[in-house]
This record gives C-alpha cells, structure tokens and sequence, in this order.
C-alpha cells in the first residue's frame, strides 16, 4: 500500500504536528510509531571500522532520515520504507558476508535503492554491482550508486581517513538522488 505524501504533514501521535519536509519520517527509529503505513525511507549500513557510518551519518542528517546499523548479529527490518540508501565497505573484493547474506535475506521487494560504499578504489565497482545483482533479484530497484574512496593517511592498508570532501561529495549525491527514490515512477 502506498501512503500518499500529504499524510506525512498529519499529526504525531503525541499531538504535535510535523512539520518535517515531506519525505522525512515521523519516527524515532526504524518501524516504531509509524504514522499508519509505510514510512518513507531510510539509511542502512554496515561498517568494520566506522568510515562507511560516518558517511551514512552525513547522508541522514542531509536528508532527514532515520539512519540504522545492520550488524552480524542483527538484521534491520526494511519492510517498512520505501526506499533505502544502502551502505557498506569493500573487503577482499566484496561487500562483508553479513551484507550479502542481508542481500539475500532482506525484504528488498518494490524497494527503490540507492547504494553506496567506501573503501580503497580495489574492486568497488564490481563488489557494488554484485550486491546490486542480489538485491535486484529480490524485486528492488536500484537507482544509482556511490563509490567513496579514503583519501586520506594510510589508504595503502585501508584504514584511511574521510576528508571532508568526501562527505560533501556524498551529501551532494544524496541531495541529488533523494528525489529520484521519492518518485514512484516504476514502482506502481
Ligand atoms: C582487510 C581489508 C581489506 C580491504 N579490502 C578492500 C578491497 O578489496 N577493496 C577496496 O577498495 N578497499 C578495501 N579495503 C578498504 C576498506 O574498504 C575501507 O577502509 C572502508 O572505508 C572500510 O569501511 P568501514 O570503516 O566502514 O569498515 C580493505 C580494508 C581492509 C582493512
């Protein structure tokens, strides 16, 4: 069911009216308190060492969304959204195990994506595309992708640091790709 934007100007549940832009959900965190039905979107993520959280951190405050971890021992619950920033790192070529498996296991049906990850510059492309292929294969849409390279100290053994040019650059694509998820062009 599709929950028109509008309803997202309504009332929360403690009376105060939201006042949020149109796409940002009324909620604290994933699936809690929706204002009766499907939420908007969401940033998902995976990290090892924290760079990918940072850049997903700066994605969600860019575009006023809820931000969740995936973990290993935890899967995050998408079914509520419609659309989903995905984040994860390259290791050894590929997305982490955990991320596959959530891949194969998440409920990505009628979901638009958009995918992003950080990492050296090593097999990004490919490590993106084959968790594109998974997801796609679960009935998501993927809209368009971000590779993000550490540029700073030490990238050689792959623990290098953001600079702020690379969170900029990432808050310049979410900007530019939150209204291409938002659209339902495609999905209904
Ligand atoms: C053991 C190891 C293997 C890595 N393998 C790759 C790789 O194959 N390709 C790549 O581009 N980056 C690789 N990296 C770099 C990480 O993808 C990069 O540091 C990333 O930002 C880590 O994200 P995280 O801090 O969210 O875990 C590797 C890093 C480590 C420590």
């Amino acid at each position: 069911m599709r929950v028109p934007v509008a309803r997202f100007h309504e009332r929360f549940r403690d009376g105060s009216i939201n006042k949020a832009v149109p796409h940002r959900t009324p909620t604290s965190g994933l699936g809690s308190e929706e204002v009766g039905g499907i939420a908007e979107g969401a940033v998902v993520f995976y990290t090892v060492k924290g760079n990918t959280q940072r850049i997903a951190e700066t994605i969600a405050q860019a575009t006023q969304l809820p931000a969740e971890k995936l973990t290993k021992e935890k899967a995050v619950d998408i079914a509520p959204f419609n659309y989903v920033f995905f984040g994860a790192p390259v290791y050894n070529e590929h997305f982490p195990k955990a991320v596959l498996q959530f891949g194969h296991t998440g409920k990505w049906g009628g979901k638009k994506v958009a995918i992003f990850s950080t990492n050296i510059g090593w097999k990004d492309k490919r490590a993106i595309e084959e968790f594109a292929q998974i997801i796609a294969g679960k009935g998501a849409q993927v809209v368009t992708s971000l590779s993000i390279q550490n540029r700073g100290v030490l990238t050689q053994v792959g623990f290098g640091k953001l600079t702020e040019a690379e969170h900029e650059k990432a808050r310049k694509w979410a900007l530019e790709t939150q209204p291409k998820l938002l659209s339902s062009e495609g999905l209904w």
